[in-house]
């Protein structure tokens, strides 16, 4: 399959669903090039769970109108065979793509490399832009590229949040009123733990603040050293936490930069 761009490329992979998260990814993606590519396609590779695959949103039509408003010049839906003409070759995420996230998702990661690799191919861009918001795939996507040396430069964007501090993501809207509220506990959590300067207080605080928050089941909070995600020994390394856990079945996951970190980067 041959796409018809023009290249150079700034490129923003999605599942669509798009939010202003999404937006605010094209707009950086604005910024670097004119030809800005956005794609939406639901991966079914980094699904483990298939009522999860088969509910997620799937809203094209609206979809490619914020695109466009945002900056996007090719609005790209792909179908099944055009990722995955044949069997793909499975990149493997590594011990990495196990942890945290991968404990509960297993196999997500290597899904979510195998399609990220596919569209790289298939677009060529110059540019891709993903979240912060989703820090672990953000860095194994950065990993990927720097391992298999694709001449790409990955560009993290922050992570855009709701007016109580939500992290903004296409499966809130599944959430009530009431368990939208009970989830902005998690980032005044997050934002509480990042002013503790020792690692082993700031790591109790963040699990007590986020133990009381109603209707939240913590999965892992853990502070990571954002280089190497090995746990961090001390808040002055590029440190962040990073925190997932369920309300009602749904799973949320934020991070914040610890504000005792090195920044000279
Ligand atoms: O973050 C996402 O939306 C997806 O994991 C991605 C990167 C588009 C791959 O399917």
């Amino acid at each position: 399959m041959n796409l018809k761009l023009n290249h150079p490329v700034a490129f923003v992979p999605t599942m669509g669903a798009l939010h202003a998260g999404h937006e605010s990814l094209i707009r950086i993606a604005k910024s670097l090039e004119n030809e800005v590519v956005v794609s939406i396609f639901v991966n079914p590779l980094q699904f483990e769970n298939p009522d999860d695959f088969t509910n997620y949103p799937k809203t094209l039509e609206v979809d490619t109108k914020v695109a466009e408003k945002s900056g996007a010049t090719f609005v790209w839906a792909p179908i099944f065979e055009e990722i995955y003409p044949s069997d793909p070759e499975i990149i493997s995420a590594g011990a990495i793509g196990n942890l945290f996230e991968g404990v509960h998702r297993f196999g997500h990661f290597d899904g979510v490399l195998t399609v990220v690799k596919r569209l790289f191919d298939l677009v060529q861009p110059k540019f891709a832009v993903f979240g912060e918001k989703d820090f672990q795939q953000l860095f194994l996507i950065k990993e990927m590229v720097q391992r298999l040396q694709l001449p790409i430069e990955i560009i993290a964007a922050p992570t855009v949040r709701e007016p109580n501090g939500v992290a903004m993501s296409s499966r809130n809207s599944r959430l009530s009123v009431t368990e939208r509220d009970q989830a902005s506990g998690i980032y005044s959590a997050l934002k509480v733990a990042a002013e503790v300067k020792e690692i082993d207080r700031a790591r109790a605080i963040l699990a007590k603040d986020l133990h009381s928050i109603p209707g939240f089941l913590l999965d892992y909070a853990e502070i990571i050293d954002e280089d190497t995600f090995e746990l961090a020994t001390d808040t002055t390394v590029n440190s962040r936490a990073i925190v997932a856990g369920w309300i009602n079945g749904l799973r949320l996951l934020d991070n914040i930069a610890m504000s005792n970190k090195v920044t000279t980067k």
